[in-house]
């Protein structure tokens, strides 16, 4: 049982929308534009949030095609003023038994390999390293691709 928040999957006419984008922009260093999120299509995506006293505290954003079981993690981001407090688990977990219930078996990611934060919150949660990929960012950042199963 999860007492740090609900989620909720949202479309991209939901309101909470503004208030990703606004969290994208202020905590992540490479945000997207708030075009590139409107152009997001709505049939390959799919957006989690955690809400926590009516307040959107963290997203998660994912690819998901319809038929393919896999799914591909862009971004995940809690707010700062939550983070090491378990909220992140709990959010995972939710995240993961509603992609579950939507037939998703795996999720595989990419993440710099400098982001030991995260690294570290995906290793608990049981991601595996499937291999390094040199120069993979547009900053010559190398990335970790990891993986896990449902
Ligand atoms: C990824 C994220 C959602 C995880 O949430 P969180 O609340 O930080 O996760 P947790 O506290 O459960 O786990 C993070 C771990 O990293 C550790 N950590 C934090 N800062 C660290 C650092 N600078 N170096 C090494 N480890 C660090 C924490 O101690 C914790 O490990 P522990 O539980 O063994 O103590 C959150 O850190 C975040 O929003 N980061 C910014 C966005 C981002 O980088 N997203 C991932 C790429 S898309």
């Amino acid at each position: 049982m999860n007492t740090t928040g609900k989620l909720r999957s949202i479309d991209l006419a939901d309101p909470v929308l503004g208030e990703v984008i606004s969290m994208d922009h202020q905590y992540f260093p490479n945000p997207w534009t708030e075009q590139q999120w409107r152009d997001l299509n709505p049939a390959l995506n799919l957006l989690l949030v955690w809400q926590s006293q009516d307040k959107c505290q963290g997203f998660a954003l994912f690819g998901a095609v319809p038929g393919d079981n896999s799914a591909h993690l862009y971004k995940i981001l809690l707010h700062p003023d939550c983070r090491g407090t378990g909220m992140a688990q709990d959010f995972w977990k939710s995240s993961c038994l509603f992609l579950k219930e939507n037939g998703i078996i795996s999720v595989y990611l990419e993440v710099e390999a400098d982001n030991a934060p995260a690294i570290t919150f995906y290793q608990k949660v049981g991601y595996k390293l499937l291999r390094k990929s040199k120069g993979y960012y547009s900053n010559g950042q190398d990335a970790l691709i990891m993986e896990l199963t449902l």
